[in-house]
């Protein structure tokens, strides 16, 4: 048997034709252009990959996309004094900081610095507390788009046991409160979990989330359950040559799509999806900000 394969590029196709067909309507009707404004620290080459792909997406969805490029040695003081002229932008719906920021400046404070409203990221401490406790929230991406797909295939997830495996702020804690409000039986579990492949086997919704290329085989996967993989590591290919690599998940495909039920491929998966969301929630950010209905089937 061999799972069915979740299309992430697929699906995050029909989620900007959605956002474009609102950021139409929002101009044509409401003359109101939604705006995303991207800051990066640095040059991180990763991260200056995620930033223009982010630029050129937005623009093709039809918003406008702003873009902030700091140096390295930016003073935490002037990237505050940016995130705060942003905040009092009103053509500004959405504010996104790039992650990771160099050493020297704090983290938290930059992202509790930023405006609720346009915390498009949903990392904004007013957001997490927002979603725990089941109120309107800015949702983080990556969770957002790993939630649409699993509503889209299962249609409803009530009751259904759910492991999410990874602890962090911008996935693993975000997914579970999700998964929690869609009514499942939610389990976290991270790298001191007591037997861990027990508690994978369990899960008809298995989420992978720890940044471990591969760790998660076939069989801690329960037949016929969902897997969504958020990893994406870089390993070396030695038998494709020298110097190659290849993108992989934190499970082992190869192995797990002989027994789930559907699984996302890395890559071609999740990745696609994070930054639909982005665009999904910087029209939600851009309707709530001009007291418009909010688009359906964007939001979580
Ligand atoms: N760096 C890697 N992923 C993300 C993300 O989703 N948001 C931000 N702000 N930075 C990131």
């Amino acid at each position: 048997m061999s799972a069915k394969i979740i299309d992430g590029k697929a699906f995050a196709a029909t989620v900007r034709e959605k956002v474009a067909g609102h950021v139409s309507r929002l101009r044509e009707v409401h003359n109101i252009v939604p705006g995303l404004a991207v800051v990066l620290v640095g040059d991180d080459p990763a991260s200056e990959v995620y930033v223009r792909n982010k630029g050129k997406q937005t623009l093709e969805v039809g918003m406008n996309s702003y873009e902030h490029k700091l140096p390295e040695d930016t003073p935490e003081a002037d990237l505050l004094a940016l995130v705060a002229r942003l905040n009092a932008d009103p053509a500004v719906h959405g504010i996104l900081v790039q992650l990771p920021l160099p050493g020297h400046i704090d983290e938290e404070q930059v992202l509790n610095a930023i405006e609720p409203a346009k915390d498009v990221d949903g990392f904004h401490i007013l957001n997490v507390g927002l979603l725990a406790t089941g109120q309107k929230a800015m949702v983080p991406c990556t969770p957002l788009g790993c939630l649409m797909m699993l509503r889209a295939h299962h249609g409803n997830l009530s009751g259904l046991n759910a492991v999410v495996v990874g602890r962090s702020n911008i996935v693993g804690k975000p997914m579970a409160q999700l998964l929690l409000r869609d009514s499942c039986t939610v389990t976290i579990a991270h790298s001191r979990t007591k037997d861990l492949a027990a508690v994978c086997r369990g899960a008809d919704i298995l989420v992978a989330a720890v940044g471990r290329a591969q760790m998660i085989p076939g069989d801690w996967v329960k037949p016929g359950a969902t897997v969504i993989d958020v990893g994406i590591n870089r390993i070396p290919a030695p038998e494709k040559g020298e110097g190659k690599s290849r993108l992989v998940g934190d499970v082992d495909f190869d192995s797990a799509v002989q027994v789930a039920g559907a699984i996302t491929p890395v890559p071609g998966g999740v990745g696609p999806m994070t930054i639909a969301c982005l665009l999904a929630n910087t029209i939600t950010a851009c309707c709530r900000a001009n007291d418009l209905p909010e688009p359906s089937g964007l939001t979580a």
